[in-house]
């Protein structure tokens, strides 16, 4: 058994003071463990994700209930900034990286939190460089010129640069071809394993999502209706009929399911 290193506990979130969109979410990550948090558009994954990273604010957003514990300390009221010295960060959806600089640049500023000296920085690009060799080939090439895997590939690879125990990783499927998406979701795993870095990844990509993940919640407007190990869920029939499109219904969604009885099988 891993320690708990993220609790989320009951957590709702509010935008504009009246947009109810998380309605009491909780989760937790145990430390070294890759994560999924799963669910269509509009679920509310990457609000989860901006809540445990304190990035809500820029969006107009607050936690009004719950609470968020890293190692058991209290994070709600800390910056975007402390959270990554404290060793979290976050990918965000849409492979953020500055289209006029480098790649290496982009990579660099993933650093800025750092106060152990070049030689350290130094050594963690080339750590980057050999888990993305594409993007060691592509280290001068503006980021603007480069390919949509090797954006996703230079997003994570910033988040490395600040040296985190976790990573935050929004939709890093989103767009790409299902061949970059599996050397992307190879590329986490590797991370996972040899570095120890744990990941909570936001996927609407239950199934590849699935395949790397070690447990998932699937999260249906801004409720967690199911949560288990990846394997159980990837064999749950409610799982591959909503969600792994191995269903032959039209019903696109669990609150559909009209039996009382398997709408109990979660909620127990
Ligand atoms: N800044 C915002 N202000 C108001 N409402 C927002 C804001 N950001 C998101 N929402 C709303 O919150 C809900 C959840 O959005 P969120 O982006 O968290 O979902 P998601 O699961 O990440 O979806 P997707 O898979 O499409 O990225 C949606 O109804 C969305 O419209
Ligand atoms: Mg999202």
């Amino acid at each position: 058994m891993s320690a708990v290193l993220l609790n989320v506990n009951g957590i709702e979130v509010i935008y504009n003071h009246v947009i109810l969109v998380l309605k009491g979410v909780s989760l937790q990550v145990p430390e070294g463990k890759v994560v999924a948090l799963l669910g269509g558009n509009g679920a509310g994954k990457t609000t989860t994700l901006r809540a445990i990273s304190n990035l809500l604010a820029g969006e107009r957003g607050d936690v009004t209930k719950g609470s968020i514990e890293l190692r058991g300390d209290r994070i709600e009221k800390l910056t975007p900034a402390d959270m990554v010295t404290r060793g979290v960060v976050q990918v965000m959806e849409g492979r953020h990286c500055f289209a006029h600089l480098s790649i290496e640049d982009n990579l660099m500023t993933g650093a800025y939190t750092r106060t152990d000296g070049k030689a350290a920085v130094a050594q963690t690009l080339e750590k980057v460089y050999a888990y993305f060799p594409r993007l060691k080939t592509r280290r001068s090439s503006q980021a603007a010129y480069t390919s949509g895997g090797e954006q996703q590939m230079c997003a994570i690879g910033r988040a490395l640069m600040a040296n985190p125990k976790m990573v935050l990783l929004d939709e890093p499927s989103m767009g790409l071809a299902p061949q970059i998406v599996e050397e992307v979701f190879e590329i986490v795993k590797d991370l996972n394993t040899k570095e120890g870095v744990t990941f909570l990844l936001a996927e609407q990509n239950t199934n590849i999502a699935l395949r790397y993940a070690d447990y998932g919640y699937i999260l249906e407007n801004g409720r967690i209706v199911m949560d288990g190990a990846a394997g159980d869920l990837r064999e749950n029939e409610d799982v591959k009929e909503f969600y792994l499109g191995m269903g032959g219904g039209d019903r696109k969604s669990f609150k559909d399911v009209k039996s009382y009885k398997r709408r109990k099988r979660w909620l127990a």
